[in-house]
This record gives C-alpha cells, structure tokens and sequence, in this order.
C-alpha cells in the first residue's frame, strides 16, 4: 500500500492552483449542484474552490496528515472534511445522506476496489444526480515518470499507448465517446499506487449500470502554468491531436435501479 501520510505529497497537492482545476471545475459547475460529495479530496484544494462557487461540501480522504492540512487551511463553513477508507467495505455509507452531485479528481485510479465503489455512488445520489470523475486514460500515460521504472516498461507503455490512441481515433474522437460499442478494457497498471483504466472500462461500467453518459472528454491537462494551459486548449482543437488525449473528464447522470424482469407465473 502506498503511504498517504508524507509530507512531499502534501507539498504537491499544495502546490496546485484554481488553474489546475479549471476544467474539472466547468465540468462541476455546468451540472450546477447545491450540495456535493468530494471522493479523495487531498490537502482540500478543490473542495475551497467549490465553496467559493457557494456549493456545499462533504470532503472525505483516508490521509489524517492532508485532511488537517484541508481544515486548517479552509475557512468557509461550506466545507465539512471526514476521513473515510474509500476501499473498506463501509464504502460511502459515512455520507449517511444524499447529494446532487459526486465529484473526485484523480483519486479513482488509486482505489484496489474501484467497481464497488462506483455502485456505491448511486446509493448517494438524489434522483437524477450527476457523478464528474476526472482520472487518468491508461492510452495516455505512455512516458508519465511515475511509471517507468525500466527500458522494457517504457517500451509497452509506449506500444499501449500507441495502440490506444489507434483505437480511441478508429472508434470516435475522444471529446464523442459516449458510446461503447465493444467490449470490456481493462488494464493494471505496474505502478504501486495507481491502476490505469481505458476510457472503454468507464464507458462500459457505466452502460451496464444504467448511467446516463453525458460526456467524455480525454483532452484535459492539468497544469500549474497559465502558458501551458492556453497552448493545450487551442491544441485541443485541432482534431489529429485530439485523439492522442490526456486526462478523462466523465459526466455521467444516474438513471435509478433498473427495473427487473418479472418472472412469468407458472401455469396451472
Ligand atoms: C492524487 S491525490 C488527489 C487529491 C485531490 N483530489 C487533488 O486533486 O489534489 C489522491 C488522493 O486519494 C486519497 N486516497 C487514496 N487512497 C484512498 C482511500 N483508500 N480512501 C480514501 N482516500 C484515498 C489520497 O489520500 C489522496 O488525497
């Protein structure tokens, strides 16, 4: 298990700013919920960001050491923080209420029990509420330094990524795929702390469980530089670079449980 409690974590989720959020922040707010349930919220960077948009939130992260950091730093009441293990068996029942909308910003990857959890969600919803997931796409993370470890590794984790990036561009163009038209794709990745899925798991978890997709997008880059962030948006319209991707924004609204089949009575 990797350790949440380290101070050089801490100094690099400090390290982000609203700029960093910006896209995971529209797509919040284009949802536009009153109350919402923050998955892995960190040092509480984001969930002050959605207090200043007069949101109110319910912040739960496993790390004492960020979530002391989150409440020394947070002055609006809007914000309650607790601390809760989004793998444990518990799940989301700490929430013991409802909300309008569920957000987590690059958390989801690093739970070992990623499935359950999703369902969970649906269980917190008001009808008809909204989860915003932003997580990493398996495709793009091809020479992220957090995941090279040796020449081989680079080597598939360049070959899965080209081969990703083929199939998002024969499929659909990534800010468009809200259909699956095939087949599961998963895949671990060999890091000790995150396990990357492909745009294609969402898309599949969310069909099969009787989620609305209301968007996805895999051109996203979260970045500390005002610069940077400009040059990504105007290349982000540029359809040859599109498809290659970055992070996954995914709206998705939950459609309540699905009717079952009414078993036929026996005849007599
Ligand atoms: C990459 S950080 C993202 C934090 C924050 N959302 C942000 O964007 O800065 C991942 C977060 O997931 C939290 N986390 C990891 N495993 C967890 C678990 N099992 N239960 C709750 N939180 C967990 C960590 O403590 C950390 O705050």
């Amino acid at each position: 298990m990797y350790n949440y409690e380290n101070q050089e974590y801490l100094q690099h989720l400090t390290g982000k700013s609203a700029l960093w959020y910006q896209d995971v922040l529209e797509a919040l707010l284009s949802v536009q919920p009153k109350e919402v349930l923050e998955l892995g919220c960190g040092d509480g960077g984001f969930s002050r960001l959605m207090a200043e948009q007069k949101i109110r939130v319910l912040a739960l992260d496993h790390s004492k050491t960020f979530l002391e950091y989150a409440r020394r730093r947070t002055k609006s009441r809007l914000v309650q923080y607790e601390q809760a293990n989004l793998d444990s068996a518990v799940g989301l029942h700490i929430a013991g209420r409802r909300f309008d909308a569920v957000v987590s910003v690059d958390v989801i990857e690093h739970l070992r029990r990623k499935e359950r959890l999703l369902k969970d969600v649906a269980g917190v919803l008001e009808e008809n509420g909204y989860l915003v997931l932003q997580v990493p796409n398996l495709y793009c993370n091809m020479i992220s330094q957090n995941y090279v470890h040796s020449p081989i590794n680079l080597l598939r984790k360049f070959r899965r990524g080209v081969r990703g990036a083929w199939r998002q561009f024969r499929h659909k163009p990534p800010e468009d795929i809200c259909r699956v038209e095939y087949g599961l794709d998963y895949r671990v990745a060999d890091h000790d702390a995150v396990w990357l899925s492909s745009p294609f798991w969402y898309l599949d978890f969310f069909r099969r469980h009787n989620w609305e997709l209301v968007s996805c997008t895999t051109w996203s880059f979260d970045t500390k530089k005002v610069w940077l962030k400009r040059i990504l948006r105007l290349a982000g319209h540029l359809p040859l670079l599109r498809w290659l991707g970055g992070r996954m924004i995914i709206i998705a609204r939950y459609r309540g449980k699905q009717p079952r089949p009414r078993k036929k009575r026996a005849e007599h």
